[in-house]
């Protein structure tokens, strides 16, 4: 369990920051190593050797850059990973799930992320349909560890998908209905989930057409932000500036749309005006642009949002040039 969590946790990070392929520092030469993953990639055949292959490989994404197209070429490979992933569907629901089926199918997950990253193959993973076969992982909603660990690495794939913006991905995602799967993630799902599946939903968002997608029915954009209303009251109580930057950039980037920012106008959180967060937003330049963009959007008085007479402008001049 302990494994299952931290492997998910650390993919998950991945995604947030820089990516987990950088060139391996170890004494091994290059075709040595090669060869250990062609071997290891060779044993998920095997019946008898696959939990130790899955295991070694999904700690080990970073050893050899051409994983990725070593596992979506090599004879037979994906289809056993979806295999892998196909056979707990039962125990989904009613769940029955045990950490051991939970722990080897978050492996899977850590392959398939390493698919979804590389440039070569990504969007023969999207062509594939690869994503749908992990949406009934994202819209469980039981909250055993087992549960959650799953959710979070099937979002470690789909973020590695948008962390590099094409406008196909964006297409496949909105027309399969990857939001209210999102949305649901973040109801149900512990603080690094709600990050990654907020992260989600900002990379679509930054996108035209994912903005317009959302802003299209006043169904969708309520959707939308009662659920970032809902994280920004929480965060309240359990501060991450991580997540917290996340949602300002969500709000601000959704007040571009004109009908949009005329809605937030009355429905954003006043927390966000009130100066609960303005502190640490305007320790972060890019934080602060945001909220800048989002207030001129709404046409928010600047000096209110200020006390002491200091205006936002003022602010931001200062902290920009401290840098
Ligand atoms: N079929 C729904 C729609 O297109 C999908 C959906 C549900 C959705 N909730 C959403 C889309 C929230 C965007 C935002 O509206």
């Amino acid at each position: 369990m302990e494994n299952a969590s931290s492997q998910s946790l650390s993919m998950s990070n991945d995604v947030l920051s820089g990516g987990p392929f950088i060139a391996s520092t170890q004494s091994n030469t290059i075709g040595n190593k090669i060869a250990y993953m062609e071997r290891l990639v060779n044993d998920l055949n095997s019946s008898a050797r696959r939990e130790n292959a899955l295991h070694v490989l999904s700690k080990r994404t970073d050893l050899f850059n051409e994983l990725a197209p070593l596992l979506w070429s090599s004879f037979g490979t994906i289809a056993i990973l979806l295999q892998e992933i196909l056979s707990i569907y039962p125990n989904l629901s009613p769940p029955t799930l045990s950490t051991a089926e939970s722990t080897r199918v978050c492996n899977i997950l850590g392959l398939l992320q390493c698919v979804a990253t590389h440039s070569d193959t990504k969007m023969l993973f999207i062509e594939a349909n690869m994503p749908l076969y992990l949406y009934p992982f994202l819209k469980t909603k039981d909250i055993l560890p087992q549960f959650e660990n799953l959710r979070l690495a099937s979002l470690g794939v789909i973020g590695a998908l948008v962390k590099v913006n094409t406008k196909e991905v964006i297409g496949f995602l909105l027309s399969s209905e990857i939001i209210p799967l999102c949305l649901n993630n973040i109801e149900v799902g512990t603080e690094i989930t709600k990050t990654v599946a907020t992260f989600i939903i900002q990379r679509i968002l930054a996108d035209e057409d994912g903005l317009a997608y959302v802003c299209a029915t006043v169904e969708r954009f309520f959707a939308v932000s009662r659920v970032l209303n809902l994280m920004l009251k929480n965060l309240q109580t359990q501060p991450s500036f991580r997540l917290l930057k996340i949602v300002v950039t969500c709000y601000s980037r959704l007040s571009d749309n004109r009908r949009a920012g005329i809605a937030l106008t009355t429905c954003l959180p006043s927390i966000l005006t009130n100066g609960t967060f303005i502190n640490c937003l305007r320790e972060d330049p890019a934080a602060w642009r945001c909220v800048m963009q989002l207030y001129e959007n709404m046409g928010v008085n600047e000096v209110r949002l200020v006390p002491g007479g200091e205006t936002i402008n003022d602010r931001v001049g200062s902290s920009s040039s401290g840098k």
